[in-house]
């Protein structure tokens, strides 16, 4: 199956793009849990309007669907400035970045997601122009080559990324103000899935979203998913009213089980489990069994079993822990083979 087609990939698919835009908080009061997060991006805001100065430059990392993008916009509103809107990857050259960053007006924001894939000479432009509003143009070549500063409206850079480990430290150490989403909790999930459902106009029981909540993985974008997938199902098999035992078997005919994994994380685990012991194993080894791509196992499977405990991650790989086989039914793990030496 397409990762990107799965139920339960905290990344955006086709089908999430309209439900993206419509249920998507505009306004920080609305933006659900992340509470240390919204606190102080609701002073920085508040002092940074006071002094009519622009927002300092912050990074927004996490694992997908978690909300980055969303914060981004909201903080644009919040500040009632104009954010441009691009990406790591579409940044090919520098003077595409000249481009967009002399076209900034004072106090804009620019939003860069995946930011970690910006190349590097890109990057170095941006070292200036986030330091010192100054962007550095060289004019001819050779010996006669000048250096030309251009001095940029003041702006702030909203950067996202999934991995913050592949940013690089000058970069990083741009930014005033870092911040990491973390999976949401229960009550937080609940609270997202019955605004969708009155914004969507769709009937549910208390104990209905209940149940799609515990499986969302604690990832608003996955929530939203199923409870469209839930919605369908009410609407074809029962009438039309999500009640738990729709939501359960609706989201058992999905193959999301009852803690929100699916099949892949299920071949994840058995396979550290049934093929390596439990572990240490690296995670190429572990794509490679499953033929998925390591990039995706780290930024969708990984996070989550790393979350709920099932998975370890060591200088020699990934371990399998107890939970996990209590989880998949499995006899106890094994101690580890203690050796002669
Ligand atoms: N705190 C929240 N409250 C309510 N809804 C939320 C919240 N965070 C995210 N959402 C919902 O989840 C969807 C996905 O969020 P968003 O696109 O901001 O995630 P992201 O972190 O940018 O993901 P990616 O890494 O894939 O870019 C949004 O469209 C919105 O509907
Ligand atoms: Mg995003």
């Amino acid at each position: 199956m397409d990762e990107i087609a799965r139920i339960i990939s905290g990344k955006p698919s086709a089908e999430d793009l309209p439900l993206d835009t419509s249920l998507r908080p505009r306004h920080l009061n609305d933006f659900v849990g992340q509470a240390g997060i919204k606190g102080n991006i609701n002073i920085a805001i508040a002092a940074a309007k006071g002094r009519d100065e622009p927002l300092d430059h912050v990074l927004l990392y996490g694992p997908p669907g978690l909300g980055k993008t969303t914060l981004a916009y909201i903080i644009a509103a919040e500040m009632g400035v104009n954010i441009r809107v691009t990406s790591g990857p579409a940044v090919e050259r520098t003077g595409d970045l000249a481009a967009i960053l002399t076209n900034l007006r004072s106090q804009d924001i620019l939003f860069i997601d995946e930011i970690h894939r910006l190349n590097r000479a890109v990057e170095e432009v941006l070292y200036p122009a986030m330091e010192d509003f100054a962007l550095d143009i060289i004019i001819g070549k050779g010996p006669g080559a000048r250096s030309l500063r251009l001095t940029l409206p003041p702006f702030t850079l909203i950067g996202a990324t999934t991995r913050f480990a592949l940013l690089s430290p000058p970069l990083r150490d741009r930014f005033g103000a870092i911040y990491r989403l973390d999976f949401y909790d229960h009550t937080s999930i609940e609270t997202i899935l019955k605004r969708s459902a009155r914004i969507l106009q769709i009937e549910a029981e208390a104990d209905g979203l209940g149940e799609i909540a515990r499986r969302a993985r604690g990832t608003p974008r996955v929530a939203n998913r199923l409870l469209k997938r839930v919605r369908d199902y009410a609407q074809v098999i029962a009438d039309g009213v999500i009640t738990q035992s729709v939501a359960v078997e609706a989201l058992s005919k999905l193959e999301v089980d009852h803690i929100g994994l699916d099949e892949i994380d299920h071949k994840v685990l058995h396979t550290i489990i049934d093929k390596f012991n439990g572990g240490p194993v690296g995670l190429e080894t572990i794509a490679a069994s499953i033929s998925e791509e390591s990039d995706t196992i780290m930024d969708v499977y990984e996070p989550y079993l790393l979350q709920l405990g099932f998975l370890e991650r060591t200088p020699r790989g990934r371990l399998a822990t107890q939970l996990a086989y209590e989880h998949l039914g499995l006899p106890d793990k094994k101690p580890p083979q203690t050796s002669l030496w």
